[in-house]
């Protein structure tokens, strides 16, 4: 599924992995167009990836375009509000963390909205991304808006715009909780006697496994984890003081904490 031409606003990190990805799934640069009003990432941009940047939107955009709008989500509407006639007719596909589809709809006139929370193992292509979109989205926008975020990893759909709150909690945030672990790996390696960096490269590598073995078992992550802790034994050890201490009470904790701050953001940019 593409759409005639894919139109980013703003040409940072997210919309330089996604420029990427769509360029080595089916997707011509003459197709694709990037508006980044910084010249250094615009040039780097053209250099890199061989599409079109533009420092405004100075040309005609097509009425069956999709526009992706990568920009920070505290600008976003001043930009969607300014841009807005210039797009008219398209569909709209905001990568912008926390800010609602009605607070959108006012800015762009038109209820063709998706909205997606990818993460940022998409710079990788290894990303996940939610995605949402309202009652008046069709099926074909839909599917324009998943091949996007296909272009960078894996795809979830959400039922209701809430559910993105908890996206982000397990998803959007989700690799810097990875992050603290591989830090914490490496800390508690190199205590133990190894050197920072081999401790982080049998982290890194356990992370990296240990995810490929749960995507690839049909059983769940308590019976991977029970399978390697047998009574009496190190790992028993391990799991028996993250128990004590009640890691896993409070890693949901701050989960929750992650997903409520982004419903109050939700509320500050809408
Ligand atoms: N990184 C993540 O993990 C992640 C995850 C989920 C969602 N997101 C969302 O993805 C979006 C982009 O993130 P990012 O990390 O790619 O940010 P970024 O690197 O800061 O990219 C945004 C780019 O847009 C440019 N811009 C600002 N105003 C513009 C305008 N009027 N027209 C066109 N471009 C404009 C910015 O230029 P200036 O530097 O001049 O402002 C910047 O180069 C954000 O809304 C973020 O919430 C990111």
């Amino acid at each position: 599924m593409t759409v005639s031409q894919t139109v980013f606003i703003g040409g940072g990190n997210m919309a330089r992995a996604i420029v990427g990805g769509l360029l080595a799934a089916d997707q011509t640069a003459s197709s694709l167009l990037i508006v980044e009003p910084q010249a250094p990432t615009r040039e780097a941009l053209v250099k890199d990836l061989g599409v079109t940047a533009l420092e405004r939107l100075s040309v005609p955009v097509p009425a069956d375009a999709c526009v992706v709008w990568a920009v920070k989500p505290q600008v976003l509407g001043t930009v969607m509000r300014e841009l807005a006639p210039q797009l008219q007719g398209c569909l709209h596909v905001s990568i912008a963390a926390g800010v609602p589809v009605a607070s959108m709809q006012q800015w762009l006139g038109t209820a063709r909205i998706v909205r997606a929370m990818p993460n940022t193992p998409a710079l990788v292509g290894k990303g996940i991304t939610g995605l949402y979109a309202g009652a008046a989205v069709a099926a074909a926008d839909r599917a324009a808006a998943q091949h996007i975020a296909e272009a960078v990893g894996l795809v979830e759909w959400v039922a209701r715009e809430e559910l993105l709150n908890a996206v982000t909690a397990v998803s959007g945030s989700g690799p810097a909780y990875v992050f603290y672990l591989l830090e914490a790996m490496r800390q508690a390696g190199t205590d133990l006697g190894l050197s920072p960096d081999q401790a982080y490269r049998l982290a890194v590598a356990t992370v990296d496994g240990a995810a490929a073995l749960a995507a690839a078992s049909a059983d769940g992550p308590e019976v991977l984890r029970q399978r390697v802790t047998s009574k009496g034994g190190t790992t028993f050890a391990a799991i028996t003081r993250l128990d004590e201490r009640q890691v896993r009470a409070h890693f949901i904790e701050a989960m929750r904490a992650c997903h409520d701050r982004a419903v109050e953001m939700a509320r500050e940019l809408g």
